[in-house]
């Protein structure tokens, strides 16, 4: 996509000049980002979706005496009806992997990279609801779905910002407000990390958040580390041929430091396998039981797709690709493949089209590799047939 022309979802600014100004620090208001936005789920059809096991939905209540209650779904049908008449916010997780209409919201966002989308988060609030004032560790986009919500946002916070004494919830003691809107549908607010923000509903209302992921460093270098010692022998040891005599045994000195990072960064660059992990773990679907493979022998595969079968990504898949010196990789619900250069436009479509068919796969069923790696998908779960 061209960065440089500018897009109604930002304001009129270019991908480029948001990225470079904004995104990761700091917040912009985007009135009618989508014009005349009507929210493709209405307010039952949400709190419908809360009663389902496989998805995951809170409910903050806000009481006079007991601020802030959380209670965590799937929900009984009658929980809704017993709810007051104001104060409480239904949150509903990745709803895009579960409405079509929503998941198709994220086609604005494709100026930033895919893997970087955590999911779309759709909360229902009565008149007066809200989560409190918060700070999250991911970049979101607010996009107001229905009805109108009052944000207000204040100070950047980190870990060491003083949190209220709540077990479930991490509200702020303190907030600053720097600034107020009341947002209408089809108006966003774009938040980076750590900025406190609090919404709160000035009648029924519908929020819809597009959500990033980004492991923290903690994460990076525990997940790292697990993934590259499954690569290292165990004779692979600290060693030290040719030290120099020392003149106190207890002592550890700056050589042995020295051996010590040389281990470490000999392993830690490598760079194959830093994107193979990096790759599969921003991959991992949220919900791994939702991607449930099919095993099905190659030539029923085969026919099915000569017959006219369509084939579709799983919602609750997540895929990516990446150039190395050995060819391409593509990453698929945390697994990795490594392929030749020669299916580049394969992974592209794999990747981006809305739908894979005999019109737009038919040289690829009769590529060896190509076909084999459809099938693997299929089987992976990351692909399904479209009648499924
Ligand atoms: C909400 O939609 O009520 C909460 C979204 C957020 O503050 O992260
Ligand atoms: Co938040």
């Amino acid at each position: 996509m061209n960065a440089d022309v500018p897009l109604q979802l930002l304001g009129g600014l270019t991908a480029r000049q948001f990225l470079k100004d904004y995104w990761q620090r700091k917040p912009l208001l985007v009135r009618q980002a989508i014009p005349d936005f009507e929210s493709p789920i209405s307010p039952d059809e949400l709190a419908g979706l809360a009663l389902e096991e496989e998805v995951e939905s809170r409910l903050v209540i806000e009481h006079g005496e007991h601020p802030w209650e959380l209670r965590r779904g799937p929900f009984e049908e009658d929980t809704f009806s017993q709810l007051p008449e104001r104060d409480w916010t239904l949150l509903v997780q990745a709803v895009d992997q579960f409405v079509p209409e929503v998941a198709e919201l994220l086609e604005h966002f494709q100026f930033l990279p895919s893997w970087r989308i955590d999911d779309v988060m759709i909360s229902f609030a009565a008149p007066g609801g809200g989560v409190g004032p918060h700070y999250d560790n991911y970049d979101v986009f607010l996009l107001q779905g229905h009805g109108t919500r009052r944000w207000r946002i204040g100070q950047m916070c980190d870990s060491d910002s003083p949190l209220l004494a709540h077990a479930d919830l991490r509200i702020l003691a303190d907030f600053e407000q720097t600034e107020e809107w009341v947002l209408e549908p089809g108006d966003m607010l774009y938040l980076p990390p750590r900025l406190a923000h609090y919404g709160t509903a000035e009648d029924g209302c519908m929020t819809y958040s597009v959500g990033f992921r980004a492991p923290s460093a903690a994460e990076v270098l525990t997940h790292f580390t697990d993934f590259l010692a499954q690569f290292l022998p165990d004779e692979e040891r600290y060693s030290d041929a040719g030290i120099a005599p020392s003149s106190d045994p207890h002592q550890i000195q700056r050589d042995s430091l020295d051996r010590l990072k040389a281990l470490l960064t000999e392993h830690m660059s490598d760079e194959r396998l830093l994107l193979t992990w990096f790759g599969q773990f921003m991959t991992e679907p949220r919900y791994p039981e939702l991607v449930a493979g099919e095993e099905m022998p190659l030539g029923e595969f085969l026919d099915a797709m000569e017959n006219g079968a369509v084939l579709l990504r799983n919602p609750s898949a997540r895929l990516a690709w990446s150039e190395i010196d050995l060819g391409l990789m593509l990453f698929a619900s945390g697994q990795s493949r490594l392929l030749s250069a020669e299916l580049r436009e394969l992974l592209k479509l794999i990747c981006s089209a809305e739908s894979l068919h005999l019109a737009n796969l038919s040289e690829w069923l009769s590529h060896e590799d190509a076909r084999t790696l459809l099938w693997e998908l299929i089987k992976q779960g990351s692909l399904e047939f479209a009648n499924d």
